[in-house]
This record gives structure tokens, sequence and C-alpha cells, in this order.
């Protein structure tokens, strides 16, 4: 029996495969109730606190539209207006939110903020982005590649780009912990950290998992089942870097060659936003400074019927709604 009831979900590192197949098995059952119209309103009468330091439209509205679903009430704390940060500590935040919410959520910089906030919140905390990991989205991520192929363990997924970014990191830990087989397409210096690495490939000891972090596009893409890329310039870091991330990174860009040296049923993701044309602000103003139409994906991959980037999206909702259920219920 799994029982979740009371905890924080702060990293995949904290959950067992068993807790995380658990969440997997409830997002599926959440997504039928939503889909089928039926109510489930499981945690009426609660209510929860939603810190956004960073934008977000996926993460903010699943929570949000999650709650509302289960019968919840949500309150947003956007980057101002309220006292975080600026004249109240995390440390008082969590001591007074707890008093108020059932639950907490927090996207913003440091793993080390939200670690903190669940020190000193009585209620349970939930990770919706930091600098170092993205445990919500990897739910999404590996329920849509479950959907797709029908099991996780013996999956080969290949991230292509920065490899030290939230997502990039929580995927080794997802793949690892769920006996998949997560290859890295990246520059060595944009390989993941030495410190996880080694902590993943302890996991993959128990799980049947393998790592494999390469140079050579063509050589770590060739016949993965998952290919996935993720923005070149992460929230948080500084215009400045574009310059070089363009340089390190245009030679790992997830592209219809790349694509094509996956397996026959090789399937895209994307956590999303992505720049796959210059129809945003920030596409455009890369797009004058350096004349690039397209980054970490093309847009014929993005729109082709191999992407599943749009039932990922969805996706966020139910597994979402999974964690505040089952860390929420009585
Ligand atoms: N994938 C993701 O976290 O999207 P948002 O930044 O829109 O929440
Ligand atoms: N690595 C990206 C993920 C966005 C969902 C960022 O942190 O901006």
């Amino acid at each position: 029996m799994v029982d979740l009831r009371g905890r924080d979900f702060l990293k995949l590192l904290d959950f067992t495969p068993k807790e995380i197949n658990h969440l997997l098995t409830v997002s599926s059952t959440l997504k039928k109730q939503k889909r089928n119209h039926e109510s489930h309103r499981y945690l009426k009468g609660k209510q929860v606190a939603l810190i956004f330091e960073k934008d977000s439209t996926r993460t903010r509205c699943s929570f949000e539209a999650g709650a509302v679903d289960l019968g919840m009430q949500a309150t947003y704390i956007g980057p101002t207006g309220s006292q975080l940060g600026k004249k109240e500590t995390i440390a008082d935040t969590a001591r007074v939110l707890c008093r108020i919410y059932d639950g907490i959520e927090y996207r913003g910089f440091d793993q080390t903020i939200v670690e903190d906030l669940a020190k000193y919140s009585s209620v349970p905390v939930w990770n919706g982005l930091t600098n170092e990991f993205h445990p919500t989205q990897m739910l999404a991520d590996v329920m849509t590649i479950k959907e797709e192929f029908g099991k996780l363990k013996g999956i080969t997924l290949c991230f292509c780009g920065d490899a030290r970014n939230n997502v990039g990191n929580s995927l080794m830990v997802v793949c690892s912990k769920l006996g998949m087989n997560f290859v890295c397409a990246a520059p060595k210096e944009l390989f993941p950290n030495e410190e996880l690495v080694s902590i993943c490939k302890n996991i993959c000891n128990e799980t049947g998992g393998t790592i494999r972090l390469e140079e050579d596009i063509m050589k770590a893409t060739k016949d993965v089942d998952v290919l996935y890329t993720d923005v070149w310039v992460s929230m948080g870091e500084p215009m400045e870097l574009w310059e070089n991330r363009i340089k390190l990174l245009q030679p790992y860009q997830v592209n219809k060659k790349v694509m094509d040296n996956a397996n026959k049923n090789a399937i895209f993701l994307h956590c999303l936003p992505s720049f796959h044309n210059i129809d945003t602000k920030i596409g455009k103003e890369i797009y004058d400074k350096f004349g690039i139409t397209e980054m970490e994906v093309t847009d014929e991959v993005f729109e082709s019927s191999k992407s599943r980037v749009f039932e990922e999206a969805e996706n966020r909702l139910h597994t979402i709604k999974a964690v505040m259920l089952e860390t929420l219920k009585e």
C-alpha cells in the first residue's frame, strides 16, 4: 500500500519507484474522470496557496484548475504583491501560510528555498520548478510515454540540450527511478553534474535503468524511443548567455535528421514553452540579434505527427491533481 498523505513533493529522488508509479495510476484515473465529466471533488473545502516567483502557464493553470476540479480553492501569489522576499523570509512565510492553507506550491529559484519552505511548513509543499528540479513536469512526461508505449521499463529517452538544467536533471532522475535508459546529448560543458550522475547510476543498479552521456548527437539519438528538448536558456538565467548557448547547442537541435535517426515509432516531447518559430517576443529578439528562426526544435518536428507536446501539456493537469490528492487526502 502506498500512502503519501502529508508528504512534501520536492524532488523525485525522495520517492520510490512504487510511489512514482502509484502517482501515475492515480493520474490516469483522474484523467478518465475528467474526460467522462465525473465529479471528483475529493478535497472539498480545502485551500491551497500557489507561490510563483517565476512565470508559468501550464504549472499555474494545472494547480489552479486542478484545485477547483478537486473541490478546493486556490490563492495565486505572484512575484509582486506579497511580502515574500522583501519584508518577509521564507521561514516566516511558510509558518503563516500553513496556518491558513492545506498545501503550498512553490515555483522559483534555488532548490534550498523550496526545501526550507517545507521545513517550516506543517502542510505539504510541492515544487512547481526550481533552478535544479522540475518534478511535477516529470510525472506528466512519463505518463505521456507510458500512454504511447504501454510501458516505461526499457524505454530509451534522449535529452538534447542544456542537460544541467532543471528538466535535464529531473529526466535523468525519473528515468533512473523507473528503469528507463537515459541518454544526454550535449557538449561536455553542459553535461549534468557528476554528483547527480553518480547518485542516478546507483539508483540504476537497483532498477535496471542506464545512463549515457554523449557529445555526438547522431550516436546519442540512434534508435531512441523518445526525443526530448528544452529551451537553451532557462528562466532566471541572464540574457547575455544566449550567444554562447546558441553556439554550444545549435548542433543539438532536434530537427528532421535527428528525428529520423531515432526509432521508427519515436515521439518528440518538450516541457514547453518552446522556441520553434519567431512568433514570440523573445523568438523575434533572438532572430533580430542572431538571425536564427528556430532554436531547440525545428517547427517541422514540433508540428509533426511524432510530436506529443500537447498531450504532455494536458497531462500536467492530471499528474498535478494526483500529487495534490495523494498528499492532501485524509
Ligand atoms: N512546462 C512548464 O512548466 O510550463 P510553464 O512554465 O508554463 O508552467
Ligand atoms: N528549463 C526551463 C523549463 C521551463 C518549464 C526553465 O527553467 O525556464
